[in-house]
């Protein structure tokens, strides 16, 4: 699917259509203009992400860029920015980071975000907690009015030692909204999708919103076997959408 870029009436050239993953990258690369030499960076992960770590690789090999330190959300971007040459530190080293650019799975009128769909939310919400700025890139498709309600997964992360427990403990927390929980699975034998941290993913389907976006956010939390869920909720500072009609960048 692509995204058609209209062309000035006037003009004899034809419309550009723009793929998902160009926008991703055009949001990308606006996030990394941010970026100053010195700074303490949280490296986040997934599709959008990736473009915004490669840039940062690209203008520290150029020279157009100098000090930077990475602290990366997940594994698979920690591998990225080594294979890329950027020095990389932690949480434990530098507890306070200056800027952080992750991508979302949903981002709602207010900034609040549903994120982990790719697995790594745990890591991205220490590291994202502990940014002085937190800039989310997303492509148009991620708007929705009301996170949680798109239909979509919102992930919860749980400790294995009895994840059914667990899991159905949140399904029953959510029954007036019609949630449904569902052990997130891969390959043919359907084997437990397990993070970078060892635990499970317990992907929530609601069929009507959950109300008060925080109320819902202390009752998952109050769970025991419950590590961490998606929502990120007053975290994000910027967030800029790469859509059909140019790049709109949102402060807070
Ligand atoms: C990973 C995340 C990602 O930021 C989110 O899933 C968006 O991914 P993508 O940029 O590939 O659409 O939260 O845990």
């Amino acid at each position: 699917t692509g995204i058609l870029v209209p062309s000035p009436s006037s003009s004899t050239v034809p419309p550009v259509i723009l793929t998902q993953d160009e926008l991703k990258k055009i949001a990308a690369y606006k996030a990394v203009e941010y970026v100053e030499s010195g700074m303490v960076l949280g490296l986040g992960t997934g599709s959008t992400a990736k473009h915004a770590v490669d840039r940062i690789g690209e203008l520290l090999r150029q020279g157009k860029l100098e000090n930077i330190i990475g602290i990366p959300t997940s594994k698979k971007t920690h591998e990225q920015a080594v294979s890329l040459g950027i020095p990389l530190s932690d949480l434990d080293s530098h507890p306070v980071i200056d800027l952080a650019i992750d991508g979302a799975d949903e981002v709602d009128p207010h900034m609040n975000l549903v994120k982990g769909r790719g697995g790594s939310l745990l890591r991205e919400k220490m590291v994202e907690g502990a940014c002085k700025k937190f800039v989310v890139i997303v492509d148009e498709t991620k708007l929705v009015k009301y996170v949680g309600g798109s239909g979509l997964a919102m992930p919860v992360e749980i400790i294995p030692f009895c994840w059914k427990f667990t899991a159905t403990r949140l399904q029953n927390l959510f029954e007036y909204a019609g949630c449904t929980a569902k052990l997130r699975t891969f390959g043919e034998n359907n084997e437990p999708f397990v993070t970078d941290n060892g635990n499970y993913i317990v992907d929530l389907y609601f069929k009507k919103d959950m109300g008060d976006l925080r109320a819902a956010s202390d009752a998952i939390l109050q769970l025991a076997g419950v590590v961490e869920h998606g929502m990120f909720l007053d975290m994000a500072t910027t967030v800029i959408v790469a859509g059909e009609l140019g790049v709109k960048v949102t402060n807070k």
